[in-house]
């Protein structure tokens, strides 16, 4: 265990509520495995108080660190700067220093294309993706799946507004979008006429695990490959009755582990201790 004296240096989350983040435990576990004298805490914020909390990251000399709901968006004008992909997302996750300013980025949506990669290195064939949700979430993944090339996307949301201005949003980007709500004519060819299946909503994530998505399950087949983002519970009503219907199947572990990789290694400059890290995310989830 490395000693915390005046030399450690200091990294942090900023969010409300903080309480339950896995974060400090994922990166306090890295800091240790790379004998590093550096420590992460979690900072609960007001709400009026975050233009403050940057400021004092900046007065006191934080090396950097993260930023979570309700702040990934209100952030933005407070940093001196932020990268394109949190441009388009429109919400920053992870906060460093560069020429002694202080930016953001944002690691959601490449960690979520990481752990895509890993689980299916040939993700890019599946030329069309379907969304299901519009939410924080949602954007970073449609915007990162846009910037990757996937050229065809339809989000389903229950309110279309927003999956027609994340559709909007995809559009820009350069591609094909389209937007849906659940009370659609027509969804059961929607869902047989794409392979790649996001759940990026909260429904069936703990403690409310016997919800999933409004679709019927005879719609699934082994052509799909059905992601939900959710990671507690690990597998979800969705994803169990995917697998019934012989699809391939992944959780949120991987986006979870890999956007906190991406960040690390972003803030601290040090590859990151992939292996303890996931350890130490799988004890906590356990
Ligand atoms: P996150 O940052 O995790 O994406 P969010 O921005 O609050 O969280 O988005 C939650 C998503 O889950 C939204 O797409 C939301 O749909 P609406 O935009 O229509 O609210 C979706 N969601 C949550 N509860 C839902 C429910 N009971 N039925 C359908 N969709 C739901």
């Amino acid at each position: 265990m490395v000693k915390i004296n005046a030399q450690s240096q200091v990294y942090i989350i900023l969010g409300n509520p903080i309480a339950h983040s896995l974060s400090p435990a994922m990166y306090n576990a890295a800091f240790n495995s790379l004998k590093l004298n550096c420590l992460y805490m979690a900072s609960q914020v007001e709400e009026g108080q975050l233009q403050a909390a940057i400021q004092g990251i900046k007065a006191l000399g934080i090396r950097g660190g993260n930023v979570t709901v309700p702040f990934k968006e209100k952030v933005i004008p407070y940093l001196d700067g932020i990268t394109e992909e949190a441009r388009h997302i429109g919400a920053v996750n992870t906060l460093y220093w560069e020429r002694g300013k202080l930016w953001g980025t944002n690691t959601d949506g490449p960690g979520f294309l990481c752990a895509l990669e890993k689980e299916e290195p040939n993700y890019r064939d599946y030329n069309h993706a379907l969304i299901l949700g519009a939410g924080g979430a949602a954007r970073a993944i449609v915007v990162s799946l846009a910037l990757a090339g996937i050229k065809n996307i339809t989000i389903i949301n229950r309110k279309r507004e927003k999956a027609l201005e994340l559709a909007a949003k995809a559009h820009t980007l350069g591609c094909m979008a389209s937007a849906l709500d659940w009370n659609e004519g027509g969804l059961e060819e929607v869902f047989r006429g794409r392979g790649l299946i996001i759940n990026t909503t909260s429904l069936g994530m703990n403690p409310q695990e016997d919800k999933m998505p409004p679709l019927n399950p005879l719609w699934l087949g082994p052509q799909h490959l059905v992601v939900d983002i959710i990671y507690k519970p690990s597998m979800t009503l969705l994803l169990s009755s995917a697998s019934k219907r012989g699809c391939r199947t992944m959780n949120g572990i991987g986006m979870l582990l890999e956007q906190g990789i991406l960040a690390f290694e972003k803030w601290s400059g040090y590859k990151a201790p992939v292996e303890v890290m996931k350890r130490e995310l799988e004890r906590w989830l356990e």
